[in-house]
């Protein structure tokens, strides 16, 4: 049986990451396993130090979208995969790799799940988060401070050289896309918890449509009439 895939897009800080674990936390533990677009990186070793600094991170042909539909699929039918460690002080696919579970829901939560059609057709529920600009730009810095060691003037030179336009161009778009738009400032545990339920209403749906499927396959199989069919 296929697993159900959820995408969550949104732009840079808007919080993914944050609403997925959300999510995760409040249905049952195993129920649902998230897999993220960061992780999937192309590998920039083969660029100078200053050829890095430069390059576009929020362009969507920054990613290995091969290997992230390859994995999409494999947790999708029920095997798990060897998520790539990514290094962003460094921006280089490290040699290391952790394993991400099958689940009976697959989360894929990143800047462009949306936008890349390949992947967007293979969603049965799609999310957009959406927080204000400002906020987002603030939480951009204190995390490319705390977590990255990089400079406020040099974040602020990526944020309006590449982060900022392709949010316009690319990110914020993919809202017509969006089943539900989740907000994410301050409080939001009204909306967590509506898209929690509904989310287990569409399971149970997928489940019953999966089964059918099942069972229909089956019977062609053995030659007897499909539902529906005439004998
Ligand atoms: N090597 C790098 N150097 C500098 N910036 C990078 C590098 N690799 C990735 N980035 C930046 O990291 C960001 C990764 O995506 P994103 O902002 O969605 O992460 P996030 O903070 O986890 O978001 P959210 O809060 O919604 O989960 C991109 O906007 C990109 O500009
Ligand atoms: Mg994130």
């Amino acid at each position: 049986m296929r697993g159900l895939l959820v995408g969550i897009s949104g732009g840079t800080g808007s919080g993914k990451t944050t609403v997925a674990g959300k999510l995760q936390r409040r249905l049952s533990p195993g129920l649902i396993t998230i897999l993220d677009q960061d992780s999937y990186y192309r590998d920039l070793k083969d660029l100078s130090f200053a050829e890095r600094r430069m390059f576009n991170f929020d362009d969507p042909d920054a990613f290995d979208w091969p290997l992230l539909i390859d994995h999409v699929e494999k947790l999708a039918t029920g095997r798990a995969i060897e998520k790539p460690i990514y290094s962003f002080v460094e921006s280089v696919r490290t040699d290391q790799t952790v394993t991400v579970p099958s689940a009976p829901i697959v989360f894929i939560e990143g800047l462009h799940v949306l936008d890349h059609k390949a992947l967007r057709d293979r969603l049965s529920v799609k999310f957009y988060v959406d927080t204000d600009d400002d906020v987002r730009l603030a939480r951009r810095i204190v995390r490319d401070t705390q977590e990255r060691g990089r400079q406020v003037d040099d974040i602020l030179d990526q944020y309006f050289r590449s982060v900022r336009p392709m949010h316009i161009g690319h990110v914020a778009p993919q809202k017509r896309y969006a089943d539900v738009i989740i907000p994410n400032e301050g409080r939001n545990e009204v909306a967590i918890a509506i898209v929690a339920s509904g989310l287990l209403a569409h399971l149970e749906r997928h489940r019953a449509a999966q089964e059918k499927l099942a069972a229909d396959a089956q019977v062609g199989e053995n030659g007897q009439p499909r539902n529906g069919e005439h004998p």
